[in-house]
């Protein structure tokens, strides 16, 4: 079953008198558990596809299907679609409070959702990043990059989602970390049987992880990659 399934997406920001257009006409679909990734120029639009599938952006126009069910623009996420599409951002710092100990921030989602168990959830959601639970006791100053972008992921994978966008998740980390993060992605990914879909401006990252991968343009998909393609390394050119 396709787990996205997009068609003629269009987001458009007022913009002085009338409006810029971001994403002009977007269709894909993503398949259960693969990992599909979008490339393209900064400013493409990228990010605001992923903002509609996590129901951040709401005003948008098209056919948008999440595990087959339609969204409708404007529509709040509620109940099971809540937890189950959850979203990495690029700049971990940005997306952790500053003034919340990790462990609160790690159990809001959980209360909102009336979980039981908290504290346990907690602690088994910092193991499952490779974080000592200690780490519940901290400020996100009090953690290098890789950790914070870690308990980001432990609080994206807390109400266990089918389906996580990654919105540059490694991109604010230096090399060795990064390989770290990713591949901690990967083995989560296959553990818990989820469907990604990434934003990267890396070749190799995208390579790494993909099974497929499109191109945009100005707010347009211009072309798609499958796995052959993007190990021959066939989005490096492309991309410029
Ligand atoms: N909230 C907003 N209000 C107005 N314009 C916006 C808003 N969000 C995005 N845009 C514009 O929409 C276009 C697409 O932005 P988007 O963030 O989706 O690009 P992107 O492909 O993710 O770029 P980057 O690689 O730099 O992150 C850009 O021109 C951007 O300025
Ligand atoms: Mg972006």
């Amino acid at each position: 079953m396709a787990l996205i399934e997009i068609a003629n997406l269009q987001v458009s920001f007022p913009q002085g008198n009338g409006h810029k257009i971001a994403v002009e006409s977007v269709s894909f679909t993503v398949e259960a558990e693969e990992t599909f990734s979008l490339i393209g120029a900064s400013g493409c639009g990228k990010s605001t596809v992923l903002r509609v599938l996590a129901g951040l952006q709401r005003d948008w126009h098209g056919e948008v299907r999440l595990f087959g069910q339609a969204i409708a623009p404007l529509q709040r996420f509620t109940g099971q679609l809540r937890r189950d599409v959850q979203m990495v951002f690029q700049d971990p710092y940005a997306s952790l409070h500053p003034q919340h100990k990790i462990g609160r921030t790690l159990g809001e989602p959980l209360k909102i959702h009336g979980e039981k168990h908290i504290p346990a959830r907690i602690n088994e959601a910092l193991l499952q990043v490779g974080l000592h639970t200690a780490m519940a006791e901290r400020y996100p100053h009090q953690l290098s990059g890789g950790q914070r972008q870690r308990v980001a992921i432990a609080r994206a994978l807390l109400l266990r989602p089918k389906l996580l966008l990654l919105d540059e998740p490694t991109s604010a980390l230096d090399m060795s970390v990064q390989a770290e993060i990713l591949n901690l992605l990967n083995h989560l990914k296959r553990e818990h049987g989820m469907t990604y879909l990434l934003v990267s401006h890396d070749g190799e990252v995208i390579a790494h992880m993909s099974e497929r991968a499109a191109l945009m343009e100005n707010g347009h998909i211009v072309r798609h990659f499958s796995r052959a393609d993007l190990q021959a390394g066939e989005h490096h050119s492309a991309q410029g």
